[in-house]
């Protein structure tokens, strides 16, 4: 049953017939608006598939005006297993259209995670002559062995063929996956950054022609640890003012700081052979519990674009499938901020302009406490609020989302004594999970009054993007009635909204 077929008594508008529909809609229309779904924990603004289950970003590349989001998929249930490698594609980053699985399972083993590059120069010798194609590099996983594969298309990645030289590296290893491969300018070949999850080892692979690697260095031992290391990923980032920073992304699971599932990074330098952190830092790319094994598209011109999993296997088996279960952050920008003695990675989601709604609140707002800001929120609607405040120190500044039922949901920043943002998600009743935390808490600098906030809430979904994109917390949260209002209060002290803008976003 769609939006469009809502519940009327027990029966479907469909089922209605020719008993004079909109004379038997009219009394309870309002009350059946408000009656929820079975999608309705669906996402509207965040790429989710049409049915089974979805979890890790794979194969993300831009190729001839398309964006390509290639994702661990099992087509045949909403629960992890059976992985393939589901398609979709998008010109903008925020509307994408599902295209037919692209791997599938084969007698030596599932699709693991992996990534796609375009051999432009035909270097691997694989495509007709004077042509190249794109490759998808990705583990085939058996209950005893993980190597790694490659497959080619000729068709813009509508459909591939597995290498018959496959697999192109094993090591002997069950426990050797993930591999991400990227053009290194500077010595003129691919490498392939891919772990041995088990050992906590980040290894690097050199090729001319992405079918014969050799090792060439590691990384590893370094960091959280958890029980594997999964789904790395290296890119050079653009610091702000200057200059580029290589940083190494370990996806850890299960034994994050909020338990599950995380993303780690590390800032340093890359040579082609050995990546050396600048710092003996553990950094996490997200505070909030569900954002996992981000990768970042091949092939973007500026900064990098990365997308995550916005699930924990803690309970990514468990949470309501709406119909199909798991779905992707919004893609984000990366840039690296230096800060005296720290490095931050700096998100910026996309702009949603392609997918803006209508106006819900805005202009500034004086300084005070109390209710700075209220407005009904449509039925169903996924929000963007964006927020620039100063608060008097010790003033809390709350986004609330609620419903008559007494459901909530907070986003805040506390100018207390330690200063941040959190993400409260304890006053939703849709779905509880024993290993769900109810609240993530990100720290400013002591001190901090002046920052910004900006919000996106799905059906299903909050993101947090603080501090000019440093802070990052991305949590699920399932009311059991849709919200139906939002406000912004201040309490404690009193609080200035600079800026204050709210719209819906069409799905
Ligand atoms: C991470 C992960 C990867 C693996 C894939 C299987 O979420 O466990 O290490 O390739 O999922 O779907």
């Amino acid at each position: 049953m769609s939006d469009n077929e809502l519940p009327v008594g027990g029966l479907t508008r469909r089922s209605l017939g020719g008993l004079g529909v909109a004379a038997i809609l009219a009394p309870s229309i309002a009350s059946a608006r408000r009656m929820p779904g079975p999608d309705r924990y669906r996402p509207q603004v965040h790429y989710s598939p049409a049915k089974g289950f979805m979890n890790d970003p794979n194969g993300l590349i831009f190729h001839e005006g398309e964006y390509h989001l290639f994702y661990q998929h099992n087509p045949f249930e909403a629960k992890a297993g059976h992985v393939h490698w589901g398609h979709a594609v998008s010109s903008d980053l925020v509307r994408w259209r599902e295209l037919p699985i692209a791997l599938g399972e084969t007698a030596a083993g599932q699709a693991f995670s992996g990534s796609a590059v375009y051999d432009r120069g035909n270097t691997s010798g694989l495509f007709p002559s004077g042509a190249g194609g794109l490759v998808a590099i990705y583990t085939r996983a058996s209950d005893t062995k993980q190597a790694q594969e490659i497959a080619t298309s000729t068709d813009r990645g509508r459909t591939f063929s597995g290498y018959p030289g496959n697999p192109v590296l094993d090591v002997g290893s069950a426990s050797f996956r993930d591999p991400k491969v990227l053009w290194h300018a500077p010595t003129r070949r691919w490498v392939m950054v891919v772990v041995r999850s088990r050992e906590h080892r980040v290894m690097f692979y050199a090729s001319s022609d992405l079918k014969h690697w050799s090792e060439v260095g590691s990384f590893g031992h370094a960091g959280l640890l958890g029980i594997d290391y999964e789904c790395p990923d290296l890119v050079e980032v653009p610091v702000e003012g200057g200059g580029t920073r290589w940083v190494l992304f370990v996806s850890i699971n299960p034994g994050a700081p909020l338990g599950g599932s995380a993303v780690q990074y590390f800032v340093g330098t890359f040579d082609g052979r050995r990546f050396e952190a600048e710092d003996g830092a553990t950094r996490l790319a997200d505070f909030g519990q569900d954002f996992y094994a981000l990768q970042t598209f091949a092939d973007v011109d500026g900064p990098p674009v990365a997308i995550a999993w916005m699930s924990n296997w803690l309970y990514s088996n468990d949470v309501p499938a709406s119909p199909s279960r798991g779905a992707m952050t919004l893609p984000r920008r990366l840039t690296l901020r230096r800060h005296a003695d720290d490095w931050r990675l700096v998100q910026t989601p996309v702009p949603l302009d392609p997918i803006a709604g209508s106006s819900i609140l805005s202009g500034p707002r004086p300084k005070r406490t109390g209710t700075l800001a209220g407005a009904a929120v449509p039925y169903g609607a996924a929000l963007e609020v964006v927020l620039r405040f100063e608060a008097d120190p010790g003033a809390i500044l709350s986004v609330r989302l609620r419903n008559a039922a007494g459901e909530m949901l907070s986003a805040c920043f506390d100018a207390g004594t330690y200063p941040g943002f959190v993400v409260d998600r304890s006053g939703t009743r849709g779905f509880r999970h024993r290993y769900m935390v109810d609240r993530a808490i990100w720290s400013a600098p002591q001190g901090t009054t002046t920052t910004d906030m900006r919000l996106i809430v799905d059906r299903s979904s909050i993101e947090l993007i603080g501090m000019g994109g440093e802070a990052s917390g991305t949590m699920l949260q399932y009311f059991a009635s849709p919200p139906d209002r939002l406000e912004v209060i201040a309490e404690g002290g009193a609080v200035a909204l600079m800026q204050l803008e709210v719209r819906s976003l069409n799905g």
